[in-house]
């Protein structure tokens, strides 16, 4: 028996998204949606084509996709649910796991290679998006994708099944992961519809097989193992497979003939018989593969697309004035679909703004097949609409846009930005000693006296000793006298070394903040101070 599908697979009909801004969300959402073109993240592209290796030379019969999603079986595999330990937790990261031969190849040293964890998207989470884009790029089904994993300290307990280990050992693994055995039979389908075993990592189950644009000898689970479809079924079921782990000719090793037919082939049938089936189980089982996590891990909410969202608010002041920058998407739209966008703002006495804004590009998801349309405001550059003197005493406390006679404001709160303290640009050098690698300079932070704001740092990312990113906070007080440039701002000062990239953050009604911006001392982007010779 499997159990009744329900799940409602158009991301169109999930309607509960998050208000923004949310900076984790933010990143999550971005990461997830906005995979190539404007804005796009550098890992999608790596997904692109899907026949694309790039851990290797062309022809090597590998694939990226079928790299990430063994990458992150590996890692969930050694979940104990009642320990509550292991899960997707990149403890696959660790020498100590990619050498056990139950993790044999290379799969997770290239995939981790690539892996930059950033301050809202650790391992894990990388991991987790990397293996949902692969199945959803690749012609696989949309799994709905949470975020907030936790990324490990240390190695887990082993527990990868091997293939030579017979059906009562993989039922009893799969079970200890929290998979019953009809999980198990689909699970082991879904991830076997993509890629094969390598002849250099298995020679006892494949031989050299001297096939054109083949170099590393991976003897293919089904005929399309670079896209999701259920022919690793209708294979297997009409007799026809060269699933190496079905047909290999050490029967001791044919461990998805013995998981495949445990149920009498009542699993396989089904998904051989139905495409559809076979992509909404896949969905729902990748899903839970993707969020098992060790006890005490809470993940979010599934994160489905802003359909408007802005995204780089910036404030700075440019001397004395305002300035306002940014850009605002329109997910799954094209820029005639959207036509003509105008952003309306309320200020802090009670006020509006009113702009047009400016097409800016396209973005896509899904390998291109959604489309996003882009459009920018840029109070301080000639290339997009010059919002004519944003006055510093009202401010901007909200952006709403109008669109096809529709205002969009997240239903009446708006989108809420914050001008409580910003970059100055009168930020400058007082040191520059290139022959000894020393810039310094003093950073100014504009800071709005009405606005209660309790504490004002700059924000330094680094790596703790397991390459999570950390956050140091630097607090700039507030000088005896402050330089008072306009009615509404006044400057705090830090002084900063080179090679220094930071954000800014401060604590305003009690709420943390951060700007979007890592800003670095750069001769080339800051002025000399006033009577600094550099
Ligand atoms: C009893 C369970 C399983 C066994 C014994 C098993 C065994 C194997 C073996 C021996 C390989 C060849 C690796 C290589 O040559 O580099 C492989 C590849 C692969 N496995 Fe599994 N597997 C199991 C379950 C799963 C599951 C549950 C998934 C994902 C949901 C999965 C996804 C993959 C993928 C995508 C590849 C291809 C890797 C590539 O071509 O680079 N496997 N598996
Ligand atoms: C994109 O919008 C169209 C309607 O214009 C809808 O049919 C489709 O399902 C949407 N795509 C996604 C991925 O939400
Ligand atoms: C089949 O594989 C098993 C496990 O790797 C191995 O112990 C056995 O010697 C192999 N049998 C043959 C005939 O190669
Ligand atoms: C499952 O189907 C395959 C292919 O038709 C067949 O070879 C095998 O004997 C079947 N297994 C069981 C347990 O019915
Ligand atoms: C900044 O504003 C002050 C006061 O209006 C002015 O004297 C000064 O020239 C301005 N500096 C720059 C770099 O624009
Ligand atoms: C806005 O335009 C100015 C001038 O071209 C540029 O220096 C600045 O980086 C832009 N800001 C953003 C956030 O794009
Ligand atoms: C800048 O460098 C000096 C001397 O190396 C050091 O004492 C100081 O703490 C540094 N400042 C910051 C903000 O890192
Ligand atoms: C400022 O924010 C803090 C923290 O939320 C709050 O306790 C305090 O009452 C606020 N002060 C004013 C004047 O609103």
């Amino acid at each position: 028996m499997f159990p009744l599908l329900t799940l409602s697979l158009s991301l169109a009909t999930l309607t509960h998204a998050y208000i923004w801004p949310s900076p984790q969300l933010d990143a999550l959402e971005a990461a997830r949606f906005d995979q190539l073109g404007l804005d796009g993240e550098q890992l999608a592209g790596r997904l692109n084509p899907c026949d694309s290796f790039v851990f290797a030379l062309d022809g090597s019969g590998r694939t990226n996709a079928a790299d990430w999603i063994r990458t992150a079986w590996s890692d969930v595999a050694t979940y104990d649910a009642s320990a509550g330990t292991g899960g997707l937790d990149a403890s696959i990261r660790f020498g100590e796991e990619q050498q056990r031969p139950e993790n044999a190849g290379t799969s997770a040293s290239d995939t981790f290679a690539v892996v930059t964890p950033t301050r809202y998207i650790g391992y894990a989470d990388t991991l987790a998006l990397m293996t949902t884009m692969a199945i959803e790029n690749c012609g696989g089904p949309v799994i709905p994708f949470r975020g907030g994993r936790v990324d490990a300290t240390e190695a887990n307990a082993p527990g990868v099944p091997q293939p030579q280990q017979d059906l009562s050992s993989h039922t009893a693994a799969f079970a200890r992961a929290g998979f019953s055995q009809t999980d198990m039979i689909g699970l082991v389908a879904c991830g076997h519809t993509f890629g094969g075993v390598q002849h250099s990592v298995y020679p006892n189950i494949v031989n050299v097989l001297n096939e054109p644009n083949d170099a590393d000898d991976v003897a293919d689970f089904d005929s399309t193992f670079v896209t999701f479809d259920n022919n690793v079924a209708s294979e297997y079921i009409s007799g026809t497979t060269k699933n190496p782990l079905v047909v290999g000719f050490n029967d001791t090793t044919n461990s998805d003939k013995r998981i495949f037919g445990s149920d009498g082939n009542v699993t396989m049938k089904s998904f051989a018989q139905s495409p559809s089936l076979f992509a909404s189980t896949c969905s729902s089982l990748f899903a839970r593969m993707l969020d098992t996590v060790p006890s005490g891990v809470e993940l979010t909410d599934v994160i489905t697309p802003l359909p408007i969202k802005p995204a780089f608010v910036e404030f700075s002041l440019n001397n004395k004035s305002l300035e306002m920058a940014g850009q605002v998407r329109f997910w799954n739209q094209t820029q005639s679909q959207v036509g003509t966008v105008i952003m309306l703002w309320d200020d802090h006495l009670g006020g509006t703004g009113i702009e047009t804004l400016k097409f800016f590009g396209t973005g896509t998801y899904k390998a291109g097949q959604v489309s996003s349309a882009w459009y920018g405001f840029n109070t301080s550059s000639p290339n997009t609409n010059k919002i004519l003197n944003l006055d510093p005493v009202a401010g901007v406390e909200r952006l709403r846009f109008l669109v096809n006679d529709q205002v969009q404001d997240q239903g009446g709160v708006g989108f809420a930005v914050q001008d409580a303290y910003m970059f100055s640009d009168t930020s400058c050098i007082t040191l520059n000693e290139p022959q000894i690698g020393l810039v310094v300079g003093r950073l100014d932070v504009a800071v709005r006296t009405s606005a209660n704001l309790t504490r004002l740092y700059i924000e330094t990312s680094g790596s703790d000793a397991f390459g999570r990113v950390t956050v140091t906070e630097t607090d700039i007080t507030r000088p005896a006298q402050p330089v008072v440039p306009n009615p509404a701002y006044e400057l705090w000062s830090l002084t900063v070394n080179s090679t220094f990239g930071f954000t800014i953050g401060a604590v305003v009604d009690g709420e943390k903040f951060s700007t979007t911006l890592g800003r670095s001392v750069n001769t080339n982007q800051w002025p000399a101070c006033p009577g600094v010779l550099i």
